[in-house]
């Protein structure tokens, strides 16, 4: 199973991908994880990714797109993947359609989380809120400032995702301002 997950900030890409994860077997490959880590170990990546991620603004096509290439070679990913925050611009989108081709991989479906925006700078301030209860390091980028950039990067740069997907027939939506649970299963249906 090849899936894409496609929304904005604070959609809920990620905590989806986590449930299915466990449900397949198949690894979640979220860039900003990959992306963080590189700046946590201080490598060229990351130093050279740091400033732009907290400005909320885009990391290279360039280097996404290489980061991807490698990690969906590795041998975890032999029954599947999920992508969570790739691709996220058109570029990115036709580099994988490539990438995917080169490597004989098909993707099975891409689901889109719909959310109002006003919903996802309160759960923008939940996970912060959450986070410093817990004792654990705020993100960086999840300040109001970077989180108003991330958003209208999305709009600009990510949002005509929905109209190349759609193009191709693979894209699926779910209304993602339901619960979890309710999220979660609308989207096995769709992959049922
Ligand atoms: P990335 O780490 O991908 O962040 P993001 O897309 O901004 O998304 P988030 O992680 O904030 O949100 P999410 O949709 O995963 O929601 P979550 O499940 O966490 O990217 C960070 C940065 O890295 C980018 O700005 C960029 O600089 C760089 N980058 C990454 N990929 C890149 C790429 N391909 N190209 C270029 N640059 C790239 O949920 C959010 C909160 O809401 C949580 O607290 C959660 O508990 C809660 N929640 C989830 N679902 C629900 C629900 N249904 N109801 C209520 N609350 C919910």
């Amino acid at each position: 199973m090849r899936l894409i997950f496609l929304g904005p900030p604070g959609a809920g890409k990620g905590t989806q991908a986590k449930l299915l994860t466990e449900r397949y077997g198949i690894p979640q490959l979220s860039t900003g994880d990959m992306l963080r880590s590189a700046v946590a170990q201080g490598s060229e990546v990351g130093k050279r990714a740091k400033a732009v991620m907290d400005a909320g603004q885009l990391v290279s096509d360039e280097i996404v797109n290489e980061i991807v290439s490698d990690r969906i070679e590795a041998p975890d990913c032999a029954k599947g993947f999920i992508l969570d925050g790739y691709p996220r611009t058109v570029p990115q989108a036709i580099a994988l359609d490539r990438m995917l081709e080169q490597k004989g991989m098909k993707l099975d479906a891409v689901i889109e989380l719909k959310v109002d925006e006003g919903a996802l700078v309160r759960r923008m301030e939940n996970r912060v809120a959450e986070t410093v209860a817990a004792g654990g390091n705020v993100r960086s980028d999840d300040n109001p400032e970077a989180f108003r950039r991330r958003l209208e990067e999305y709009r600009a740069k990510t949002a005509p995702l929905s109209a190349h997907y759609a193009g191709t027939g693979q894209l699926k939506t779910v209304d993602g301002m339901a619960d979890v649970d309710t999220v979660s299963a609308e989207i096995e249906k769709i992959l049922a």
